[in-house]
Parts: structure tokens; C-alpha cells; sequence
């Protein structure tokens, strides 16, 4: 696509444009990373219930992964690999989960973060509509990701440690990535920062 074209569609100045591309890699990258965490699981929970859930739920991880690499491509960027990304960096602080109750919490406070991202973006004043209707599907399956992830780590809770234990470990993950997210968006914001000040 032209450079005219991309600019008639979303009306954003090519260092606007730069910063979105950024963004819509960081969420294409951490959309591949999560599905990488659910492969994970597939080892863990065999039973036919979990597995048919768990491969609806990698086939969305894995469509919206490919929303955003579209949609990178129809505004003229490219994807490309992310260094120190979202999920790399919850890795780094959270370490490899031991189990199975660790894999799901963990999943829960990535889930969580997902939408609540997502939903934010959403919010901001001047979002393109093709971005939006990306944000909008993507968002759309959230809900559920965060609803059977939470009732299987219900289920399997009484063997594992209890809910206790269970509890602990959320809070635990959300304290983690409550600085995870703070130190990824100070990063965010001064690469956006550069791009902005770069074009002056
Ligand atoms: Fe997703
Ligand atoms: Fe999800």
C-alpha cells in the first residue's frame, strides 16, 4: 500500500503511524509469546474437556497474533521482532512456572493485563477504525480465556496446594507483573517519546 493511502485511511502523521507500528508489534509479540505458554499446557491438562479448551483458546492466541501482523501489514509496516517484550520480561521476573496451578495463575494475570490493555487503547481519542475493529475482536475472546482458566484453576486448586495456596500465588503474580507492566510502559514511552521527537 502507498504511503498516501495508509495516510488518507488513519490520518496519521508518519511519525503517528511509527509509534502505532511499534505498539501493534509489542501486542502481536506478546500474543505469540502467551500462545507459547499455552503449548505449555497441553502437556499438563490431558483430559479431552481441557484439551478441546485449551486448543480453541491456542487458535485465538494465535488468530489475534495474526490480526495484528495484518493489520501491521495494511498500514505499510512490517512485523518484527521485539526485543525485552512483555512476556520476555514476565519471564524474567517470574522465572519458569513448576506446575500446573503455576502455568494457569500466570496465564490469569497475563489474561488480565491483555484486556485491560486492550480495552484502554480502545479508549483513546483518534483510533483508526481498522486498529478498533482489531481491538474489538481481540478483546472479545478475553472474557472467556479469563473464565475457563479460572474455573479449571478452581478445579484443580484441592490437589495442588488448595486455594490458598492458589490465592498466594495470584497475589504474588499480580505484585510481579504490576512491575513488569510499569517498567514496560516507562520503555514504551520513552521509544514513542523518540520516535516523536526524532520526526521534529
Ligand atoms: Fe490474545
Ligand atoms: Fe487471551
Amino acid at each position: 500500500m502507498e504511503g498516501g493511502a495508509v495516510g488518507a485511511e488513519t490520518r496519521l502523521a508518519p511519525e503517528e503511524l511509527e509509534a502505532l507500528l511499534l505498539i501493534m508489534n509489542f501486542y502481536r509479540d506478546a500474543e505469540l509469546r502467551g500462545a507459547r505458554l499455552l503449548l505449555n499446557l497441553h502437556r499438563h491438562l490431558r483430559d479431552p474437556d481441557s484439551q478441546a479448551k485449551l486448543t480453541r483458546h491456542l487458535a485465538d492466541e494465535t488468530r489475534h497474533a495474526w490480526l495484528w501482523t495484518q493489520r501491521i501489514c495494511e498500514l505499510g509496516g512490517a512485523p518484527s521482532d521485539v526485543v525485552g517484550g512483555y512476556q520476555h520480561r514476565m519471564g524474567q521476573k517470574i522465572g519458569v512456572p513448576r506446575d500446573v496451578v503455576e502455568i494457569l495463575a500466570l496465564t490469569i494475570v497475563a489474561e488480565n493485563r491483555a484486556l485491560e490493555r486492550y480495552n484502554e487503547h480502545a479508549m483513546r481519542t483518534g483510533v483508526d477504525k481498522g486498529t478498533l475493529e482489531v481491538l474489538e475482536a481481540v478483546t472479545a475472546d478475553e472474557q472467556w480465556h479469563l473464565s475457563w482458566v479460572g474455573e479449571k484453576l478452581s478445579e484443580l486448586a484441592p490437589g495442588r496446594g488448595g486455594q490458598d495456596r492458589v490465592a498466594q500465588l495470584l497475589e504474588r503474580y499480580r505484585a510481579a507483573e504490576q512491575e513488569v507492566y510499569a517498567s514496560f510502559q516507562a520503555d514504551e514511552a520513552k521509544l514513542l517519546d523518540l520516535i516523536r521527537r526524532e520526526s521534529q
